[in-house]
């Protein structure tokens, strides 16, 4: 793992400067395009972050159901286990319960620029369980309508994220989050959109890349039902996604 990239205890004075500025800017500058009104626990009593992460079991999945504000309505017991927080905790509470303050703005943007689409969104995201310890997720939704056709409900399906991949989206966030506190999001979210450019890919197909999958094969991993797809080699039949994934 590349110190160089962390942002908890053992980070530089310089990183932990940015990361705090970064912090209350967050708290402030909240939008509208954002999901939430309330910060769900003061900032003082929000846990602290350490350097230590939680190994995810890559055969469980990390459950959460929201309203159409991102508050939270229920959660499975994997998600109560690696959190840390009780039911009666997390209920009713907006889902940045778990944001941890590495992660950039910008993600978040884009992934609820997807959602109210109804649009799915692959992404990773780090995540900050009550004891300041760390996880690694890559996100999955799904969405329920009412008979008007309104949105009233995601569901989002977390599993463990790859460790190549974690090393890789590190940097890219790093950078993203350098560029918000120093420039402000809208610029980081135009670095985002530029670098998708350059790469001629959307932000999903930059995280299969980055995942060597496709989306199907994605989906496949979500579903748990048919793991076994799109494989590229004989060698790699035999590992199967699963085993592609985690090597
Ligand atoms: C269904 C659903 C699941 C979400 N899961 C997470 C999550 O696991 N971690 C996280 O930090 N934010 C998650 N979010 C996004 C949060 O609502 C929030 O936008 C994010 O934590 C950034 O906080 P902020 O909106 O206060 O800036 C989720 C939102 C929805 C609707």
């Amino acid at each position: 793992m590349n110190s160089f990239l962390k942002t908890d205890n053992s980070s530089s004075d310089l990183m932990k400067g940015l990361i705090s500025q970064f912090d209350v800017n967050s708290y402030e500058e909240r939008t509208d395009e954002l999901s939430l009104e309330v910060d769900p626990i003061k900032n003082s009593n929000r846990p602290l972050p350490m350097d230590k992460e939680i190994n995810l079991d890559p055969n469980k999945t990390i459950l959460s159901k929201t309203d159409s504000k991102g508050i939270i309505e229920y959660a499975n017991d994997y998600f109560i286990e690696i959190s840390g927080y009780e039911e009666f905790e997390l209920m009713g509470q907006p889902h940045n319960i778990v944001r941890h303050p590495d992660m950039p703005k910008t993600i978040f943007k884009l992934m609820w620029e997807s959602l109210k689409k109804g649009e799915n969104i692959h992404a990773f995201v780090k995540n900050l369980s009550k004891d300041g310890r760390y996880y690694w997720v890559l996100t999955n939704f799904e969405f329920k309508y009412d008979e008007e056709g309104n949105l009233v409900s995601y569901y989002a399906k977390r599993k463990a994220a790859p460790r190549n991949a974690i090393f890789e989206i590190e940097k890219l966030y790093y950078t993203l989050r350098n560029i918000e506190a120093r420039q402000g999001m809208n610029t980081a979210v135009n670095y985002l959109h530029g670098m998708l450019e350059d790469k001629k890919m959307t932000f999903n197909e930059y995280n299969y890349n980055l995942l060597n999958v496709n989306e199907n094969a994605l989906k496949n991993y979500f579903d748990n039902s048919k793991p076994e797809v799109q494989i590229n080699s004989p060698e790699e039949k035999k590992k199967g996604l699963f085993g592609r994934m985690f090597s």
